[in-house]
Formats: C-alpha cells, structure tokens, sequence
C-alpha cells in the first residue's frame, strides 16, 4: 500500500509573514492528519523554512524544500546544502522541477548528484519528471521519461530508489491551468512504474510513490487520485491558499484505492 503525499510548491512566493499564516491556517484545517492516511508536505521558500517547521511542529504536516546543492559545506556562494536543509527541520527536498530545468540549467546530472545527496543525507527526494508540449507533440514523452529516470537514479542502489518520490510533471500543465487528463496521467505514471520494474523489481517499484503535478485544483483531484499509479500531487499555484490546498487533501484522503 502506498501512501497518498500531498506535496504543496509554493515556489518564490510567501513571505516569512505570509508562510507563517499560511502554515498556521494549513494546521488548524488538518490537526490530525495521519487519521485520514495522507501524507501532507509544505515546501516553502528557504527564507521561510524554519518559521514553517515551528509552526508545524506539533501537527502530522511535514516540511521539504524546493532544491538543494550535493556538497555538505564549501564555497559554493548562493547554494543550500542537504545538512542545512534538515537542520531547518525538513524532511523531503523537491529535486529537478522543471522550472530549474528550463531556467536554472538542471540537468539530469546535476538531478542525479542531488538525489544521491539527498539520500545519503536522510531526506526524501521528490525527483521530478516530465515532457514539454513539443516533446509530447512529436510523440517523444516516454523517451524523455525514460532518460529523467534513469538519469536522476544512475548508481541509486534499489534500497535507496525504494524511498524516493517521483513527481510526473508535463511541463505544458504547470501553471498552464491545462491539466493532464486522468487517463493521460495514469498513461505517463504507469510507464514510469513498469521502466522502475525493469531497473530495478516489482517491489521496489511498487513501494515507489509517483505524485502528479501540473495545474492540480480541488476540481480535478478525486479523478486523478483515482487513477492506480496516481500516488498523490505535487501542488504549485492551488497550495497558496489554505482553502483550495486544504479541499486538494481533503478530496485526496477521500479516495479509496
Ligand atoms: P501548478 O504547479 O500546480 O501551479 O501547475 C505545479 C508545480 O510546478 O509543481
């Protein structure tokens, strides 16, 4: 059984004022989370992370970040290192968003070196994946899915793939308000479940959760949940909001696989 994870995104928004609202609205709405058997993640801005973790705390609501840099400590001006992150409280750290891939020059190399990092530090990756529009135009999605997985896990022994979170993104959905349909959805994820199969066995790639994400909202989130190699959401533009992120849970833990 594979537990549902919502993971909230909130990218370069929030300030440490507006995270700490934010996360306080968040656990009143879900005191008692782990009755409901779901996962919940906030990933604020760095700036924010430690403020978020107090506020936290005492609640079943967990914290991740939306990078981080491979070495533990150097001279790398301007990077986050694995240790750092867990020292402000986190446990998941958001690895290879697509956002970083077009604008930071992430590569699935890079993605690789801070997936091992991430591992080796105790914190879970979310390593995220996905196609843009002409790469699914030319009919090339399960190519580019094929070379982010097994890039990003080159060398990640089948003890270690067993904890990470994948998140499918097609590009063309984030923040686009197009979602993948549900079937499009399940297409893509159970491609990526049966390219675990092979690199890795059975087991392993089905204790892997794969969330989507990609114009995730609380209209359209029983009918992706419901898909079987849908394991949850990674949530950008509709986790800014304790209302729209809070009905996204909600409608999740309602799902019954
Ligand atoms: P979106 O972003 O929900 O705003 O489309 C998702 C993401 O980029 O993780």
């Amino acid at each position: 059984m594979r537990k549902t994870i919502i993971a909230g995104n909130w990218k370069m928004y929030k300030t440490i004022v507006e995270a700490i609202e934010l996360s306080n609205g968040l656990k009143r709405e879900f005191y008692k989370l782990d009755n409901q058997g779901i996962e919940v993640v906030l990933c604020p801005p760095f700036t924010a992370l430690s403020e978020v973790n107090e506020v936290i705390t005492e609640s079943e609501i967990k914290l991740g970040a939306q990078d981080c840099y491979w070495k533990d400590e150097g001279a790398f001006t301007g990077e986050v290192s694995c240790k750092m992150i867990k020292d402000a409280g986190c446990q998941f750290v958001i690895i290879g968003h697509s956002e970083r891939r077009q604008f930071f020059a992430e590569t699935n190399d890079t993605v690789n070196k801070k997936v091992k990092a991430a591992l080796a530090s105790g914190l879970t990756p979310i390593m995220c994946v996905g196609e843009m529009l002409a790469e699914r135009e030319a009919g090339k999605t399960f190519q580019v899915l094929e070379g982010h997985v097994r890039g990003g896990l080159r060398d990640v022994s089948a003890e270690d793939a067993a904890k990470i979170v994948i998140a499918y993104e097609p590009v063309w959905a984030i923040g686009t308000g197009k979602t993948a349909t549900p079937d499009q959805a399940q297409e893509a994820h159970k491609y990526i479940r049966d390219l675990l199969v092979k690199m890795y066995n059975k087991d392993v790639a089905g204790s892997i959760r794969i969330q989507y994400g990609g114009s995730v909202k609380p209209e359209n989130t029983i009918d992706l949940m419901k898909q079987p190699d849908v394991d949850g959401a990674l949530v950008g533009g509709a986790s800014l909001q304790v209302e729209s992120f809070s009905v996204i849970v909600k409608k999740a833990s309602e799902v019954v696989k």
